[in-house]
């Protein structure tokens, strides 16, 4: 654990219906570096998530963090981001050719390359999983952006490691076996949240007053009506008998949006701020379980 993890805590702010306790590191890492991801949070030795019975579904799922560190029995999996989902399908199915791939993607690797590759187009659906693994671990900070025709338009980055020695892709391929990996929005798949699921919901972080940094995943921005949205649909789901846990911005309008359904924790971690090369300071999330 890194002493920026170490020094993660989770602070109850108001007195919450459920005690989140226990937890601390276990299953696997990601395999992918996503914005937002949620590493840092099951890190901290006093967060982890409810009991339940039946299915993990996790609506909004980047980098996976929180679903490779459970490894539930039965999950569905879903992101608007199709080339994501897609790469995972791959890892799934064909993860030995998506090594192949990837190491030849090592050999290869210049910065030549990789704007050659950023604009290959592949037929095959395993060598488009190895670029993208590619593009994710060279690019700069692991940044995923598409220009307004679809295109991954990240630059290089000053990494060079396209294989890492942590990768397990066969373990990551056992455990995707029984997920239901579904590309598109996130009100369908919530819909299905019934008694005994639990639901992980990590939407992109939009405030009703603010456009943060983090909402423009893909070429259509999470908007504060998509967080309405999201907040009818986890009603409708905690009616039907489900459990959710929800993390979002710390803020006020965030608060008022959940009003009626729960209590907020705020989450304090340190960021880095970006431009401050070296300079960290204490940011808050809020997390709420209904
Ligand atoms: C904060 S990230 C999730 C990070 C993840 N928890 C992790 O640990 O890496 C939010 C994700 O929501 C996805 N997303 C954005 N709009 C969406 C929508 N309408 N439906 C489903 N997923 C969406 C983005 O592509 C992004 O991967």
């Amino acid at each position: 654990m890194s002493p920026a993890e170490a020094r993660v805590t989770v602070e109850v702010v108001n007195r919450a219906r459920v005690r989140i306790v226990g937890g601390g590191q276990k299953g696997l890492k990601p395999f992918i570096k996503w914005a937002g991801g949620k590493r840092w949070l099951l890190s901290n030795p006093n967060f982890s998530l409810p009991k339940f019975s039946g299915r993990y579904i996790e609506p909004f799922l980047g980098g996976g963090a929180v679903f490779f560190h459970l490894a539930p029995s039965q999950a569905i999996l879903c992101d608007v981001n199709e080339r994501l989902i897609a790469t995972y399908r791959s890892i799934r199915d064909e993860w030995q050719l998506v090594q192949a791939g990837l190491s030849d993607f090592q050999e290869k690797h210049s910065k030549e390359f990789y704007y050659e590759e950023r604009a290959r187009q592949h037929s095959a659906s395993h060598l488009r999983a190895a670029q993208f693994l590619y593009l994710n671990r060279t690019c700069f900070n692991g940044l995923y952006r598409e220009n307004l025709k679809g295109e991954f338009n990240v630059p290089i980055g000053t990494k060079t490691q396209v294989v890492l020695p942590e990768d397990d892709f066969e373990k990551a391929s056992k455990l995707l076996a029984s997920a239901d990996l579904r590309g598109g929005d996130f009100e369908a798949v919530v819909a299905e949240a019934s008694e005994g699921d639990l639901v992980f919901v990590d939407p992109p972080y939009t405030t009703a007053h603010n456009v943060n940094g983090f909402i423009k995943y893909n070429q259509k921005i999470f908007t504060w009506d998509d967080q309405k949205r999201l907040m009818d649909a986890i009603a409708r789901a905690k009616r039907r008998g489900a459990q959710i846990v929800l993390t979002n911005a710390d803020h006020e309008s965030i608060h008022a949006l959940y009003a009626d359904l729960g209590t907020p924790m705020v989450v304090s971690r340190p960021s880095v701020i970006a431009g401050s090369v070296g300079s960290r300071r204490d940011t808050t999330e809020t997390l709420f379980v209904f």
